[in-house]
């Protein structure tokens, strides 16, 4: 069932279209000609997820030319993944005078660039520190490759999502369809503990998992899982350590940061399938945090499907368990709060 279908640009779109879209399949629809897209530029790409992140996307041999961009240490992490003898240039670039030659050009730019997480501390707050960082990357990626599309890691992904689309506004160069926050690592989450947990193999586990990228806010799917039988207690002790997977990272590392290796890994699949899309590959679906109509969230996380102008459809969320429908409810508060806190960020600074 097709409930809204709109052309574009959905930036010009009034106040989302659908505030509750319980069995909606299908929001957004959009086609256009496959060409051949491969600069990939990483902001961010001599950190803990930048490296191993650019050397798994060297290793796919998809890539024509990687552009490594951080403000340290590039040159070096650019000559040793070089090295690797798969497809693809790699070039490094680092630091503010060499950001738009890092840039220009870019299909896709992946951004894990600013401060992870201590122990004790919420993706909230790291805010103060990344809302800057990320509105500036923003604002040279609106000079110098506007048309690219733009996929956030860095946190709190709730606000920097909203920071880097109003970035683009003010540029009047935001298309809604090539933003997308990553949400990719609460997938393999879900996908890893659901396999566990149900003696299932872990390649044939598709869970979605919407909402959005902070504690509870993450909502995963379980009562969708196809061949799983899950009693309340799992359903309740899986949503939670999905929920938070982030924690368990962070709490091992005891002080040396979040998770970079598993990051790396779900960012190089996502960036790989935004990239086939791109290139016209059909058919592919992942769950993304996009501006979104299902809920009163200006942005939303849910399965999409990656066409050649990035996400040409956002996909409902389907019927939802009761358990599922009141996380949906609890949540969808927070997340305008923190996609407002972005957008004020914006405003103000
Ligand atoms: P890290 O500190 O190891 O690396 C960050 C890199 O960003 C550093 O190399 C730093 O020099 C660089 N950087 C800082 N400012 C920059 C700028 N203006 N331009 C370019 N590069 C800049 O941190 P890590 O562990 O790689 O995490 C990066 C971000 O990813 C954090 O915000 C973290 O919270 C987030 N993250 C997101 C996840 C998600 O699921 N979306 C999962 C795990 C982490």
């Amino acid at each position: 069932m097709s409930v809204v279908t709109h052309t574009r640009p959905l930036a010009k779109m009034a106040a989302p279209m659908v505030s509750r879209a319980v069995g909606v399949s299908s929001v957004r629809a959009f086609s256009g000609t496959p060409r051949a897209q491969n600069k990939v530029t990483v902001v961010g790409a001599a950190g803990g997820i930048g490296q191993p992140m650019s050397l798994l996307m060297k290793l796919s041999g998809k890539i024509d030319h990687l552009s490594l961009f951080d403000i340290v240490n590039t040159p070096g992490v650019a000559a040793d993944i070089g090295h690797c003898n798969s497809k693809g240039k790699v070039m490094g670039y680092k630091g503010a005078e060499e950001m738009a030659a890092s840039l220009d050009g870019s299909d896709v730019v992946v951004i894990p660039a600013g401060v992870p997480r201590k122990p004790g501390m919420t993706r909230d707050d790291l805010f103060n520190t990344n809302a800057s960082i990320v509105k500036g990357i923003a604002e040279q990626c609106a000079k110098s490759c506007p048309k690219a599309c733009f996929l956030i890691i860095s946190n709190p992904v709730n606000s920097t999502v909203p920071i880097f689309a109003e970035v683009l506004k003010a540029s009047g160069v935001y298309d809604p369809a090539k933003l997308m926050g990553v949400t990719t690592l609460d997938v393999a989450r879900a996908k890893t503990f659901v396999a566990e947990n149900q003696g299932m193999d872990v390649d044939k586990v598709e869970v979605d998992v919407i909402g959005g990228h902070a504690g509870t806010t993450i909502m995963p799917l379980l009562s969708q899982v196809k061949g799983a039988n899950f009693t309340e207690e799992d359903i309740k002790a899986l949503t939670h350590r999905i929920q938070f997977g982030g924690d368990e990272v962070v709490k091992a590392k005891d002080g040396a940061g979040s998770a970079t290796l598993s990051m790396a890994h779900a960012g190089a699949y996502f960036a790989e399938k935004v990239l086939d899309g791109l290139n016209g590959v059909k058919g592919i679906k992942e769950c993304t945090f996009v501006e979104s109509p299902l809920t009163s969230a200006p942005f939303f996380a849910s399965p999409c499907t990656l066409g050649t102008e990035g996400v040409s459809e956002i996909h409902g969320y389907g019927q939802l368990s009761p358990f599922e429908q009141t996380l949906v409810d609890e949540n969808v508060p927070a997340l305008v709060k923190m996609a407002q806190k972005g957008i004020d960020f914006v405003k103000n600074n």
